[in-house]
């Protein structure tokens, strides 16, 4: 590894079950590579069924003394991973630079988003308030009581290899759930490290338990066909999501399905037009575009497509694309090969309709490493709306734009998606923000903003972009149950 930890043992390779740091039953090994130079990390355990069978075990059994525990024991435990975390987060965002490729500003400042969650729901542990209803019968007492739901499977991926697993673990742990993870194989360490740390916290053994794997089937299906497990968070891809929501229907589980998305971004003629480019380069070039929530079609309307085109480009161009190691760094590589031939194929398609380069459109670097996973930050301008890339997620620093004429015209293409996660739009006209609110069929909305996503603000989509809310009170719901209890006989 090319970064220096301070608390070197943060480097965790073994598989967490049972409160033991343990190799996979098998022996089996995988290796972690860094996507800038392809060099080993570091080796982790392939694991497989029985793996995935052991953590449930040690879930089950720890749930029972973790359900009872008071909530404001759970906070404080959540509360001082929160600070761990935080005290680390130099050494955490070097983890997540060396397995995920971001700049290291930029990992740092994940850790930080990672945190904000697991601060968030230490505190909602203890308002998960039930109800007293009003009485309804002489001689009733009637009341809701919030329970955790149980044994939550939380699978995530390697965008966010921090923020996704504190999203997830953090009100799982806050509702008093035990937990089975799979973190995904391009990017365990950070899982590993930030488990280490609930460790030292205070986490009891068996409440949250870790598993790595390559073979991301074979673990999910253990725990798709175990009736134990009542509740399973997933974000990842829309075929996946829907492959675990049929087999999970087995057992009829809870389901929060983070899936993908296909963002349009709307600039009206009326906007400020820096702020709207200001907008689509966090929204577009965090995390190197590989985000869910970043903006994959923009349209912007006509009489002002010139100018924020102008502008636009020579924002992307001045983008420093580079290592996690060198601090001048705003765009890493892509995560794999796989992904920049997507980005590839999606740009080539998109040239051939007949959309300009304005900036980019091409991998960088290859001189230096001929399969170089970095790919220049692009602007296409005049892009055919049959594109791929106005229909797939790209999921890399590409920017595609179209003009277009009326507001009727833009909502009825950015609604033309089957996926419905986020949308921004950018306009300085009041009735219009209402109105086009109102009509865009998603999840979240950015109204003249890039940056969305909050611990207090719930994250989620509609249509196949999947369901259930991460952040805020609803985050928390998911977690939970409602069991009615209903006292007779007191009259
Ligand atoms: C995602 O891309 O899945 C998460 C993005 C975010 O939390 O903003």
């Amino acid at each position: 590894m090319s970064f220096e930890l301070q608390r070197k043992e943060l480097m965790a390779t073994k598989n967490f079950i049972a409160g033991v740091w343990q190799d996979a039953v098998a022996g089996e090994t995988l290796s972690v590579n860094n996507p800038a130079t392809g060099e080993r990390v570091a080796l982790v355990p392939n694991s497989d069924a029985k793996d995935a069978k052991a953590a449930v075990d040690a879930a089950a059994h720890a749930f029972e003394a973790w359900r009872t525990t008071p909530a404001k024991q759970r906070a404080v435990i959540l509360k001082r991973w929160n600070d761990l975390i935080m005290a680390c987060a130099d050494d955490l965002g070097k983890i997540i630079s060396s397995e995920q490729g971001k700049p290291l500003s930029e990992a740092v400042g994940e850790i930080a988003y990672a945190a904000s969650y697991v601060e968030w729901f230490a505190e909602e542990a203890t308002r998960a308030n039930g109800d007293i209803i009003p009485q309804a019968v002489r001689g009733r007492k009637m009341s809701a009581y919030r329970e955790p739901v149980g044994i939550v499977a939380a699978i995530t991926p390697w965008n966010f290899p921090a923020a996704m697993i504190a999203r997830k673990i953090a009100p799982a742990l806050a509702a008093g759930c035990t937990v089975v993870c799979k973190p995904a194989a391009e990017t365990p360490l950070t899982a590993l490290a930030l488990v280490k740390l609930a460790e030292e916290a205070g986490v009891p053994a068996g409440v949250l338990n870790i598993v790595i794997t390559a073979s991301s089937k074979e673990v999910a299906d253990v725990w798709l066909d175990d009736a134990r497990v009542r509740k399973i968070t997933f974000t990842g891809s829309t075929p996946v999501g829907k492959h675990l929501a049929h087999e999970s229907s087995r057992t009829l589980k809870k389901l929060a399905l983070e899936l993908g998305g296909n963002a349009p971004f709307i600039v009206f003629d009326d906007a400020d037009i820096d702020a709207a480019v200001e907008g689509l380069m966090v929204a577009k070039f965090r995390n190197g575009g590989q985000t869910c929530v970043c903006p994959n079609r923009v349209y912007v309307q006509s009489k002002v497509y010139g100018t924020f085109l102008e502008k636009l480009t020579a924002r992307v161009s001045a983008l420093v694309v580079g290592p996690a190691s060198n601090s001048a760094s705003q765009i890493g590589p892509m995560i794999n090969a796989k992904a920049i031939s997507k980005i590839e194929e999606h740009v080539n398609d998109a040239v051939a309709r007949g959309a300009r380069v304005l900036t980019g459109g091409q991998r960088l670097f290859t001189e230096q490493r001929a399969e170089s996973t970095y790919y220049a930050p692009t602007v296409l301008a005049d892009v055919d709306r049959a594109a791929r890339c106005f229909h797939e997620e790209t999921f890399g620093p590409v920017a595609p734009i179209t003009s277009f004429e009326t507001e009727a015209e833009v909502i009825e293409m950015a609604n033309d998606s089957p996926f419905g996660l986020a949308s921004y739009f950018y306009t300085n006209d009041m009735r219009r923000v209402h109105r086009v609110t109102d009509a865009l069929e998603c999840g979240i909305v950015g109204v003249n903003e890039g940056a969305l996503a909050a611990e207090a603000a719930p994250f989620g989509g509609v249509k196949d972009s999947g369901y259930g809310r991460e952040g805020s009170v609803h985050g928390l719901e998911e977690y939970m149950h409602i069991k009615y209890v209903c006292q007779g006989g007191l009259e």
